[in-house]
């Protein structure tokens, strides 16, 4: 049932081209320019006329979440707020018959989630779910929702849900700014086209950097401690390299936005110092470039995530990591492929049982 890999992390992060194109069947349809999704459409007055959106959701959903909310604001220009839920259902929050709620979910089951939601619902919002296990119990009691459709994942680590969910995002993203008019339709079709060519986008880096992970895990089998960073739509990505190393190998690992080194984390920088850097050529770039030379003159170790051809992060990097170009919107779905790829070959080079990390569940039904 593993189809052949050594762990079910294995085959669903291998899974992902499949899985992606699976989130967008019958929905994205680029010939006739439109995207359909009845749970949006038949509410989407709902959406258009929101005070705000806010995302409550927890661990790998929560940094799908954050991500949401970049594309949410770039393209309908609506409000978004992402909380953890376990945070906003004990703080009294404001809620009204104004907002949204939208509840991400792979599992459908997170206690903390449903509990956030329930209050939401209590207190008049329309709330809206994005769940992988269909007619879980967070499915059945929003008043709408998108199945991500990724199919059942195993692995405790969220691999193929995460970039099932983010595929999801972008497509209420982009349906919503082009039914409210922020985006406009010339966008709006180059968007959808590169959307559509991220299966392959996909299948090309798992070919492209399968190898490559393993031999620059074989290097980390021994790292106490991992920095994961990235800037704008990346550093939800960062985050969320950073939870699946700690989650898999017991490796520390921190993810941050890169700008925010200087308040702190540079502080922990020496040549022991792994640090995962995602710098695709658009977003932020410029930047980026900068927060590398800061931390090469502090001889961090770096690993670069960045675009085929790139050269000025590339040369300062000890490892570099190669990612097709895609829209900035969307890299975070083809950098977090291989960022799963090196947590997996670290975690199992290091002996740990991959699949069912200690102490932790697959659907955590306890608060
Ligand atoms: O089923 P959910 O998406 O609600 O689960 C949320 C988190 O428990 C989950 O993402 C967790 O952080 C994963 N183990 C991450 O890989």
């Amino acid at each position: 049932e593993k189809g052949g890999y050594e762990h079910f992390m294995l085959k669903e992060i291998f899974e992902q081209p499949k899985s992606v194109q699976d989130t967008m069947r019958g929905r994205l349809i680029v010939e006739e320019g439109v995207i359909k999704m009845a749970g949006i459409w038949d509410h989407v007055e709902k959406f258009k006329n929101a005070n705000r959106i806010i995302i409550i959701a927890c661990g790998t959903s929560w940094h799908a979440g954050l991500i949401g909310e970049y594309l949410i604001e770039e393209y309908a220009r609506i409000p978004v707020e992402v909380e953890y839920a376990s945070e906003f259902r004990y703080r009294n929050p404001i809620i009204t018959d104004k907002d949204v709620v939208i509840a991400i979910s792979q599992s459908g089951e997170t206690a903390d989630t449903m509990a956030a939601l329930k209050l939401a619902k209590e207190r008049g919002a329309f709330i809206y779910g994005i769940c992988n296990v269909v007619d879980s119990s967070i499915a059945r009691i929003t008043d709408a929702g998108s199945y991500t459709h990724a199919g059942p994942e195993i692995g405790v680590a969220s691999t193929k849900a995460f970039t099932a969910q983010l595929t999801i995002l972008s497509l209420i993203a982009l349906k919503l700014g082009k039914h409210n008019g922020n985006l406009g339709n010339a966008e709006f079709m180059s968007l959808i086209a590169e959307l559509d060519a991220m299966p392959k986008k996909i299948e090309d880096v798992l070919n492209a950097t399968h190898e490559l992970t393993q031999n620059i895990a074989k290097d980390f089998v021994g790292a106490t401690n991992f920095l994961y960073l990235g800037r704008g739509y990346n550093y939800p990505a960062a985050l969320e390299g950073a939870l699946k190393l700690k989650e898999i190998s017991y490796i520390h690992a921190e993810g941050y936005p890169a700008a925010e080194m200087k308040h702190g984390p540079i502080a922990l920088i020496d040549e022991n110092m792994p640090i995962v850097i995602i710098a695709p050529k658009k977003g932020h770039y410029d930047k980026i470039v900068s927060n590398v030379q800061e931390i090469k003159a502090r001889k961090g170790k770096i690993i670069a995530v960045v675009n085929r051809g790139d050269t000025q992060v590339s040369e300062m990097a000890d490892y570099v990591i190669e990612i097709p170009e895609t829209s900035e919107c969307f890299s975070p779905i083809v950098a977090s492929v291989p960022l799963q790829l090196l947590a997996y070959y670290i975690a199992v080079y290091r002996g740990a049982n991959v699949d069912q990390p200690r102490n932790l569940a697959k659907s955590v039904t306890v608060e």
